[in-house]
């Protein structure tokens, strides 16, 4: 899928993915621009769950693979 992850990896931006997309690490947490978070469908409960254990949590926090 092209979840915000793998599109950062196309274009040769940086970004840690060590669960290759399976919500069963938390490497690739990102903060969402507050600008486009409403357009964004709410996360999965499995993927508040794996947030909570991201460090530096905030409000706009998100999962980068789960981003579609
Ligand atoms: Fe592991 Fe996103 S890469 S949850």
């Amino acid at each position: 899928g092209d979840n915000v992850m793998f599109l950062a990896h196309r274009y040769d931006i940086e970004m840690e993915g060590a669960c290759e997309a399976s919500l069963a690490c938390s490497t690739c947490h990102v903060y969402v621009d507050p600008a486009f978070s409403d357009k964004l469908p709410e996360p999965l409960e499995e993927e508040d769950d794996m947030l909570d254990m991201a460090p530096a949590l905030k409000d706009n926090s998100r999962l980068g693979c789960q981003i579609v």
